[in-house]
C-alpha cells in the first residue's frame, strides 16, 4: 500500500509552463489513494484550467483568497493538509514564500501551514542559477521545506539546461518516501551532547581530543526527523545538523556542557551523551598568551563535571539515558562499568581496535549494552545508520519502562 494512501495533499500550482504537468501529478497522487486540493495562483491559470485539475482532484481548485461565496480559509487548509507541495514554483512565487508576501491563496495557506512543505521549481537555466533565486531556495530550505530538485534538460525558452521542474513521478516518489519514514519520536525530547571539549590553558592554547561530533551531529539529525523535539549541546565541531529543527546550542569546555546539560535536562525524555568530555581541565587559565621558557613546562589539571554520571544521579521515572563508551582493552567489561557507575540504560560501545570505527571517520562498529546484561552487536555501518540502531534502542526502553 503507498504511503500515500488516505494522506491530504495541497498542491499549489504557480504560472510555469510546467504547470501543464500538474495534470500528470494529480492524478498520480489520487491513484496513490492521497485526497489532493489543487491551489492555483491566478498566472498559473493561464497555463492549465481549473476545470482540468478539479475534474482530476475530484475537488473544486481553489484560485484566489475570496470567492463570490466568500473567504477561503487559508488556516483551516493549512492545518488540514498532510503535506504542501508547491509544484511547479516560479521565481516569484518562490520570492513571495520566502518574504512572507501573503498575496494569494498559495502563500497565505504556505504561511499557514504546519505540515511538511515540499518545492518544485521551474524556471530557465540563467533564472536558476542567479543569486536572487538561489537565494531564496536557501531561504526555504532554512525554514524546513523541501526542495525537489532541478532537473536537467531542455527548457522552454530552448536552451538547455538546469531548470526544468522533476517528473511528476519523481515528485511522487520523493513524497511517498518521506511519508514512509518512521515518525516514531513524535512528542519525545530528546537532548544529545556532542563533539569534543576544548579547555583552555591560555587565550591561544586547549586541552582537546580528536572527536569530530560526527555521531552527536547523526543522531540530532535522525531523531529529528523521526519526529523528536532534539537539543543538541555541541562542543567545538566543525559539524552542525542539516534538520532545521534541531535546537543547537554551542559550547566550548565542559563546564559550559554540563550547565546546559543540567539546565535542559529536567524537561527531556532521553539525553543520549555523545560527546568526548574532557575529563580534566588546566587548574589556572592564564589571561595572557603563555611565553616559553626553560626545558620544561608543567600544567595542573584538575577534574571536569562528569555530565552523564550528574544527569544519571537526577534521572526520574520515564527518563532514560544513552551513553557511549570508546575502549581499547576489556571492553564489554569497562562500558558494562559506566553503564552501572553513570546509572544509564544503556551505553554504546564502540572499540577503538576495529577499522573503521572511531573518531573522524564516516563508518562505526557498535554494541549496545543493556542494565539487564543484554547486549546487541552490529556490523560496520555508515554513522547515519548506527544513529537509527540507537533510536531504535531507545524506544524499547521506553516502552519497557512505561509496561512496568
Ligand atoms: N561523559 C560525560 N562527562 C564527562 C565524561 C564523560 O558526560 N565528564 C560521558 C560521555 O559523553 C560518555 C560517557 O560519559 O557518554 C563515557 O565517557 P568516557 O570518557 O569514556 O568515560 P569516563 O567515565 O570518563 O572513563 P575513562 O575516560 O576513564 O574511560
Amino acid at each position: 500500500m503507498s504511503s500515500l494512501q488516505n494522506k491530504k495533499i495541497i498542491l499549489g500550482i504557480t504560472g510555469s509552463i510546467a504547470a501543464y504537468k500538474a495534470a500528470q501529478l494529480v492524478r498520480l497522487l489520487a491513484k496513490s489513494g492521497a485526497e489532493v486540493q489543487v491551489l492555483m495562483t491566478d498566472a498559473a491559470t493561464g497555463f492549465i484550467t481549473p476545470l482540468t485539475l478539479s475534474t482530476l482532484s475530484k475537488r473544486p481548485v481553489l484560485t484566489g483568497i475570496h470567492t463570490e461565496e466568500g473567504w477561503n480559509n487559508h488556516v483551516e487548509l493549512g492545518l488540514w493538509a498532510d503535506a504542501l507541495v508547491i509544484a511547479p514554483l516560479t521565481a516569484t512565487t518562490l520570492a513571495k514564500l520566502s518574504m512572507g508576501i501573503a498575496d494569494n491563496i498559495l502563500a497565505a495557506v504556505y504561511l499557514s501551514a504546519r505540515c511538511p512543505v515540499f518545492f518544485a521549481p521551474a524556471m530557465d537555466l540563467d533564472m536558476w542559477k542567479h543569486p536572487a533565486v538561489q537565494g531564496h531556495v536557501e531561504r526555504l530550505q532554512s525554514f524546513g521545506n523541501h526542495l525537489i530538485p532541478v532537473g536537467y534538460g531542455e527548457l522552454a525558452s530552448g536552451l538547455t539546461g538546469e531548470g526544468r521542474m522533476a517528473e511528476p513521478e519523481e515528485i511522487v516518489r520523493l513524497l511517498e518516501e518521506f511519508l514512509a519514514k518512521k515518525q516514531d519520536l513524535t512528542g519525545k525530547k530528546i537532548l544529545i551532547t556532542a563533539g569534543p571539549t576544548y579547555e583552555p590553558i591560555d587565550p591561544v592554547r586547549f586541552v582537546g581530543n580528536r572527536s569530530s561530533g560526527r555521531m552527536g551531529v547523526a543522531l540530532a539529525n535522525a531523531a529529528a526527523r523521526r519526529g523528536a523535539s532534539v537539543t543538541l549541546i555541541l562542543g567545538p565541531s566543525k559539524l552542525s545538523p542539516t534538520e532545521p529543527s534541531v535546537e543547537t546550542i554551542r559550547v566550548e569546555t565542559a563546564q559550559q556542557m554540563y550547565d546546559q546539560a543540567l539546565r535542559c535536562f529536567p524537561a527531556a525524555d532521553a539525553a543520549i551523551m555523545a560527546a568526548a568530555v574532557a575529563d580534566y581541565r588546566p587548574a589556572e587559565v592564564a589571561d595572557e598568551k603563555i611565553k616559553k621558557a626553560g626545558e620544561e613546562m608543567n600544567i595542573r589539571l584538575v577534574k571536569n563535571p562528569d555530565i552523564a554520571a550528574t544527569l544519571g544521579s537526577r534521572k526520574q521515572p520515564g527518563q532514560i539515558i544513552i551513553g557511549f563508551a570508546l575502549e581499547t582493552n576489556n571492553e564489554a567489561d569497562n562500558a558494562r562499568e559506566k553503564l552501572l557507575k553513570k546509572n544509564m540504560d544503556c551505553i554504546v560501545l564502540n572499540s577503538l581496535r576495529d577499522a573503521g570505527a572511531g573518531f573522524d571517520v564516516p563508518t562505526n562498529r557498535v554494541m549496545l549494552l543493556f542494565k539487564d546484561n543484554n547486549s546487541l552487536h552490529f556490523e560496520l555501518k555508515h554513522k547515519d545508520a548506527v544513529a537509527e540502531d540507537i533510536l531504535d534502542a531507545a524506544v524499547r526502553l521506553w516502552n519497557v519502562s512505561s509496561t512496568i
